[in-house]
């Protein structure tokens, strides 16, 4: 089968491309990246050994060059994991939020579904790379409530209403033209090469230069934490055999507030909680994400091999063994870490 998978250069498509690749060799898989600020090539410049792999570099919101590459390579599976993905930068420009993940998720239904209509090509799977965060958020005290995949669409921030939009243009494609697609929505994602703006790389990332850790007010919002390994062992499930039109709840079953975090960071690093510096919260900050992932292990068999104690280790000691990886980063050379020719 033939894969597209989109965004494989940024934190989770690439680990999923790592998973994949080797474990698939009769699988071919073709990584189409803008490389963003967010996209690294560093992260997946590994892979370019293997016959059933290749990387093009183009930008989900070029619908023309969408449907020419549509039209050569005849993908049996889109997955999209292409995204704008920082709540923070949603909130300075949200324009970018909707163009990449609501009309950019549209570019790349619509270039599917041509390949079926007018070329008679058997497409067997559109997935959407969803987050937790569309259901909105849930009160601190009522810790037994958690979302299920019928709670109810809520999104709190432009980036999480630029992805429940595209989980409905989704849905809506399934439904008006009879496309095979399937969601699913994940909640924080922690492991190697995520861009360190995210919470736990960010406060990784600072606390190895001793520079002061900005906590967003005071710190007791709860995210549920999963390893992407975990996340994506249920995607790779949910492509394989999952059922046309359906949604997936995925997480980690393991809530933590942000300060918790941060201090076992600062632990594990031997460092001193008075580089902890509370900032003024974030604007419409959601208060707590939960998951029922139920019906994924019910119906799939999807199980966890992270517990939160062991995943954040084998996280830090990530972190402080790849410091060129972000040191390229940080300096801004990891852009020229891809080369056309
Ligand atoms: N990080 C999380 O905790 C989390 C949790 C749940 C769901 N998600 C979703 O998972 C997906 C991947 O998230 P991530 O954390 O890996 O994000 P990321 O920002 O690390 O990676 C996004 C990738 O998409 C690429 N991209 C951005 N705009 C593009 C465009 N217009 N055309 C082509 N490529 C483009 C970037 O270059 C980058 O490689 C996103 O859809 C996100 O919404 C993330």
């Amino acid at each position: 089968m033939k894969f597209l998978i989109t965004g494989g250069s940024g934190f989770i498509g690439s680990n999923y491309l790592h998973y994949v690749v080797n474990k698939y060799p009769n699988d071919e898989f073709i990584c189409l990246d803008a490389l963003t600020y967010a996209g690294n090539y560093n992260n997946i410049k590994d892979l370019e050994k293997y016959n059933n792999y290749k990387f093009i570099k183009m930008d989900i919101r070029d619908r023309e060059s969408l449907n020419d590459l549509f039209r050569t390579e005849k993908f049996d599976i889109v997955i999209n994991f292409a995204a704008e993905s920082h709540v923070d930068r949603s909130i300075v420009n949200p324009n970018i939020f909707v163009e990449t993940n609501v009309i950019g998720t549209v570019n790349l239904l619509n270039a599917f579904k041509m390949l079926r209509d007018e070329f008679g090509h058997k497409i067997i799977r559109y997935h959407q790379i969803s987050t937790d965060e569309v259901y909105g958020d849930l009160p601190l005290d009522k810790t037994d409530l958690l979302f299920t995949e019928n709670s109810y669409l809520c999104p709190s921030s432009p980036y999480s209403s630029s992805k429940a939009s595209a989980d409905l243009f989704v849905l809506a494609y399934a439904r008006t033209f009879n496309m095979p697609v399937t969601i699913s929505r994940c909640s924080n994602n922690y492991g190697p090469y995520q861009f360190p703006e995210a919470l736990i790389p960010l406060m990784i990332t600072k606390a190895l230069r001793n520079e002061k850790l900005p906590v967003y007010g005071n710190g007791l919002n709860v995210r549920d934490w999963i390893h992407v390994h975990d996340h994506n062992v249920g995607v790779d499930l949910i492509v394989r055999k999952g059922k046309n039109g359906e949604i997936y709840n995925l997480g980690g079953h393991s809530e933590k507030n942000n300060l918790f975090v941060v201090k076992t960071i600062l632990k594990e690093l031997s460092k001193s909680e008075d580089l902890i510096t509370f900032v003024e919260d974030r604007k419409g900050h959601d208060l707590r994400y939960a998951m029922d992932t139920s019906k994924i292990e019910k119906e799939l068999g999807w199980t966890r091999s992270y517990t939160f104690e062991k995943g954040i280790k084998e996280t830090i000691n990530w972190y402080v063994n790849n410091q060129d990886w972000l040191n390229d980063i940080l300096s801004g050379k990891y852009k020229n870490s891809y080369n056309e020719h």
